[in-house]
C-alpha cells in the first residue's frame, strides 16, 4: 500500500520545488546572456567566477549591466578568462594601443568625426583571426553613447555551421582558409599594413570549420581577414567564402546588442562574428567603449 501511494505521488508531480535563479537570462536573439546581478567593481566570490564561466561557455556573449569600471578592475575582471592580448594598432602618437583602449570616433580634441577611424570594424569579422593564436574573447563596456543606434551585431557560427546542408559540411570538412591582415585592409578599404605589420603577422590557414575547446561544437571560422582557401582556385575559394558569409549572417544566426550606459559586454570570438553597426550620427553624438582582448588558442 505504501508502495502503491509513492508511487502515484511521484506520477502526479506538481511544479518542481523552485531552484536557485539563474544568474544570465537569455537574450532575445539568437545568443547572448545578460544579468544585472553582479558588481564588478568588487572581487567576484569562486562560485559567481564558475557561473559566469558556464553560462559563457553556453551563450557564447554575456551582457554585465549597470557596470562603472577602471582600467584596472576591467583588465582584472578580463584575466579570470586568460592571458591578456597585446594589439598591433598605433595610434596618432605612434604608440601603441594599451591593453584597455577606447574604441571612439573622438578625434584629438574630443570632437566626434563623422567617418570611422577603424572602418573595418563594420564588416564581420572575429578578432585577430589572422594571427597563428587568434583572440578567444574580446570585452567592451560602454561609457559614452549616442541617444540612439550605434549598436554591435554578432552571429553565432555555430548555429550556422550546424544548419548547413549535410553536403556542405562534406565539402568544406578539412578545408583551410588563408587568413591575411593584408586581404582584410585591400577588402575593407582600409590603408594598407606597413611592412613591419606584415612580417609580424603573415598569412596564415586555419581550419575552415574549428571545433570549440571547451564545447566540442563545429562551428564556421570566416569573416573579413579570410582570403582564400587553401588549394583551391582563387575564385572558387572566394565565391565559397561569400556563400558562407552570406549564410551564416541570416537574420536567423544574429543578436543585435543595442547599447545602455554601463553595459560590459563580452563574447566568444572561437564561435562568433561581430561588426559595428553605423546606424547613428557619427559626426554628431560621441561613443566611446572600453575595450580589452583575451588571448587565445591554435584553432583546431
Ligand atoms: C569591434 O569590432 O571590436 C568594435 C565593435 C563596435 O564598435 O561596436
Amino acid at each position: 500500500m505504501e508502495h502503491l501511494h509513492a508511487q502515484t505521488a511521484a506520477g502526479h508531480q506538481g511544479p518542481p520545488p523552485p531552484g536557485p535563479t539563474p544568474l544570465f537570462r537569455p537574450l532575445s536573439g539568437a545568443l547572448g546572456a545578460e544579468t544585472d546581478a553582479i558588481d564588478l567593481s568588487r572581487p567576484l566570490d569562486a562560485a559567481t567566477i564558475e557561473a559566469v564561466r558556464t553560462a559563457f561557455r553556453e551563450h557564447h556573449l554575456l551582457v554585465i549591466r549597470n557596470q562603472s569600471l577602471d582600467k584596472e578592475r576591467m583588465y582584472r575582471f578580463a584575466e579570470l578568462f586568460g592571458p591578456i592580448e597585446s594589439h598591433m594598432i598605433r595610434l596618432a602618437d605612434g604608440s601603441k594601443w594599451d591593453a584597455v583602449h577606447t574604441i571612439t570616433n573622438l578625434d584629438a580634441a574630443g570632437n566626434p568625426v563623422a567617418k570611422p577611424f577603424i572602418s573595418s570594424n563594420y564588416f564581420w569579422h572575429t578578432d585577430k583571426s589572422f594571427l597563428a593564436e587568434p583572440s578567444l574573447l574580446t570585452m567592451l563596456h560602454a561609457v559614452e553613447l549616442p541617444p540612439n543606434g550605434g549598436d554591435t551585431q554578432f552571429a553565432d557560427m555555430t548555429k550556422a555551421y550546424d544548419a548547413l546542408p549535410d553536403a556542405t559540411k562534406r565539402r568544406i570538412d578539412g578545408l583551410k582558409s588563408v587568413q591575411s591582415l593584408e586581404f582584410m585592409r585591400r577588402y575593407t578599404g582600409s590603408a594598407p599594413p606597413t611592412e613591419d605589420d606584415i612580417a609580424a603577422a603573415p598569412p596564415i590557414a586555419h581550419p575552415l570549420v574549428r571545433t570549440h575547446p571547451e564545447t566540442g561544437r563545429k562551428s564556421l571560422y570566416i569573416g573579413m581577414y579570410s582570403s582564400h582557401i587553401e588549394g583551391m582556385p582563387e575564385e572558387d575559394g572566394r565565391a565559397l567564402l561569400e556563400e558562407l558569409l552570406a549564410h551564416a549572417t541570416q537574420d536567423r544566426f544574429l543578436y543585435t546588442h543595442t547599447w545602455q550606459l554601463g553595459d560590459l559586454v563580452f563574447w566568444d570570438n572561437r564561435c562568433l562574428l561581430h561588426r559595428a553597426v553605423a546606424n547613428f550620427e557619427m559626426g554628431k553624438h560621441r561613443r566611446v567603449l572600453m575595450r580589452i582582448v583575451v588571448k587565445g588558442t591554435v584553432p583546431s
